[in-house]
This record gives C-alpha cells, sequence and structure tokens, in this order.
C-alpha cells in the first residue's frame, strides 16, 4: 500500500478505487497544505490540480515520488523538466476534456459576439426599455472568420463547431496537418499567425502555455488583429498580456473578448473587470460533471498503473 496524495476533492468514484488500494491523504490546499508536508516523505503518487506548482523545491521534499497525475490537459503547472530528472512519470488528462473545452470556447464567442453577458447586466438593471433597430448591435458569427492558434485537439473540435455555423475556418501552428484532415476540417493552414490576425474576425487560443507562448498576444500582435476583431482565450491566461488586452478593448481595434482562463488566477485583472465588452468565466472549460469525473478517473487510473509497475494510460511526453 502506498500513499497518494490528492490535492482536494475530486468527483467521480475512481477516488473510492483508489482508497481501497492505497493509504489517500487529500488536502484541499493542495500541495501547500500542511497534510502534503506531514507525508511528503512517504508520498509516492501525487493526484495534482493545475494550481498546484510542481517543482524542485517540492521534489526535494517528496524522494519516493513515483508519478504526478495532473486532473488537467494542460501541464504548465509542472516542471517536467525537473520531474524527468527524478525520473518521475508526469501524465495528464488529454481527450476528456477536448469537447467540453470547446463548448466553452465556442459559448464565449457567440457570448461575446452577441453581447449575451452585457445584455443579462442590462436587462437586470433594469435597462432593457424597448426592441429599437440599433439596440446592442453585436458582430455577425455566421459567414465570419475564426483563427485557431494551436490545432490539436481542442483546436480542431473548436473548428467543428464553427463550421456547424458556417465560419470559415484558419489555423495556424508549428506544423501544417496531413491535407486530408484539413480537407475534413474544412481549415486551412497560414504559416504566419500575423497573416492569420489580419484575415480572422474570431481569434480563438488553444496553443499550451510555454516559454514561447507566454504573452504570445502582447500590445504589438492585439494591434495587429483586425478592427472589430474578437479574442476567446480557454487556454492559458498567460498566453495573452491582460493590461494590453484591456487597451486593445478599450482603444481598439478589438470589439470584444470571452476568457475563461487569467494571468495570475483567480485574480482578474483590474482593467478587465472594468471592460464591458469581455465576457469573462471563471476557468469553467471543462466545467461539466461528466468531464471533471472523467479527469478526475483518468488520473487515478494513471496513478493505480505506475503504483502496479505498469506503463501510465496518458505520460505527457
Ligand atoms: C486543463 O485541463 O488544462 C483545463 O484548463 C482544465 O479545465
Amino acid at each position: 500500500m502506498a500513499t497518494v496524495f490528492v490535492s482536494g476533492a475530486l468527483p467521480g468514484e475512481g477516488i473510492e478505487a483508489l482508497r481501497a488500494a492505497h493509504e489517500v491523504v487529500q488536502d484541499e490546499g493542495g500541495v501547500r497544505s500542511a497534510a502534503f508536508e506531514a507525508c511528503a516523505g512517504r508520498v509516492e503518487a501525487v493526484v495534482a490540480l493545475l494550481t498546484d506548482r510542481i517543482d524542485d523545491a517540492l521534489l526535494d521534499r517528496a524522494p519516493s515520488l513515483a508519478i504526478v497525475a495532473n486532473v488537467a490537459v494542460g501541464v504548465d503547472n509542472v516542471d517536467l523538466r525537473a520531474c524527468a530528472a527524478r525520473g518521475v512519470v508526469v501524465t495528464n488528462t488529454p481527450d476528456v476534456l477536448t469537447d467540453a473545452t470547446a463548448d466553452l470556447a465556442f459559448g464565449l464567442l457567440i457570448a461575446a459576439a452577441r453581447r449575451i453577458a452585457e445584455g443579462d447586466r442590462l436587462v437586470r438593471a433594469g435597462g432593457f426599455t424597448g426592441w429599437t433597430p440599433t439596440f446592442m448591435l453585436g458582430a455577425k458569427v455566421h459567414g465570419a472568420t475564426l483563427g485557431v492558434v494551436g490545432f490539436g485537439r481542442i483546436g480542431q473540435a473548436m473548428a467543428r463547431r464553427a463550421r456547424g455555423f458556417g465560419m470559415h475556418v484558419l489555423y495556424t501552428q508549428r506544423t501544417r496537418l496531413p491535407e486530408g484532415i484539413e480537407r475534413a476540417l474544412g481549415a486551412t493552414y497560414v504559416a504566419d499567425i500575423d497573416e492569420l490576425l489580419a484575415w480572422s474576425d474570431f481569434v480563438s487560443l488553444h496553443c499550451p502555455l510555454t516559454p514561447e507562448t507566454r504573452h504570445l498576444f502582447d500590445a504589438g500582435r492585439l494591434a495587429r488583429m483586425r478592427p472589430g476583431a474578437i479574442l476567446i482565450n480557454t487556454a492559458r491566461g498567460p498566453i495573452v498580456d491582460e493590461a494590453a488586452l484591456a487597451v486593445a478593448l478599450e482603444r481598439g481595434p478589438l470589439a470584444a473578448a470571452g476568457l475563461d482562463v487569467y494571468e495570475d488566477e483567480p485574480r482578474v485583472h483590474p482593467a478587465l473587470l472594468a471592460c464591458p465588452n469581455v465576457v469573462l468565466a471563471p476557468h469553467l472549460g471543462s466545467a461539466d460533471r461528466t468531464t471533471r469525473e472523467a479527469m478526475a478517473n483518468a488520473a487515478v487510473a494513471n496513478v493505480m498503473r505506475v503504483l502496479a509497475g505498469e506503463p501510465p494510460i496518458t505520460p505527457v511526453a
């Protein structure tokens, strides 16, 4: 029986299977909690959340650690190099959250384009005084061009949704996909991100957070977006410079934005909070019950496998 640290409450039944096989220490405070410190010396597996920083300092305190099972597809909270150097396996939860995240991204796109959240606030404040032909006009979604930055599973799922809404889809990433996949998705490759921005009415971010993508959307790049463009970010907050985004929303060229992720969660930049034309969601991309249960179960399955001496199901390369 190994000691497994679980960073907080998990939905689904996987946690019970884990408890039946191993000693489970669970604390909502995550790896910063006293509970983790108390078991760090013997812990062999950590079921980590994206709010847990897994770095050298933590690994030093957990010499028996064999696996970090992140309950997320993104692993920017984990120092992969430090884990590899110590032979600690890192796993994530791809696939199971693809559709949920694309659903949320497309929801934000429509909400931002058609001013749904702004309208909701207005109605609640008693500001709906009657229909007029010029009242709260937004941007047309059908027939518009969507530029997808990062065309992995979630980016492609976003493209499928966009095609269903009659949108033209462009994508950019380092590697072009085989033509057959492009054709099936109705997506056109654009090698240069700035060229993609020049053509896109909507831009949706689906790339991982890496040193290369941190502030990929800085003031300069935001300024190169089309006048009236709408930016959607369900990937990771630090890909966008929030202060610069607030300026682009206030002075142009952006008409609106839809955000699910922030540079310094759970803090949201005060300048963004002051922008009426940004829809703000509290990191809900994968937050439907079925998806979150599947994510927790996937993390638990990886832990069970590694503790049994078997290869993990979804290792992070
Ligand atoms: C992920 O899996 O990386 C998401 O941000 C969680 O919703």
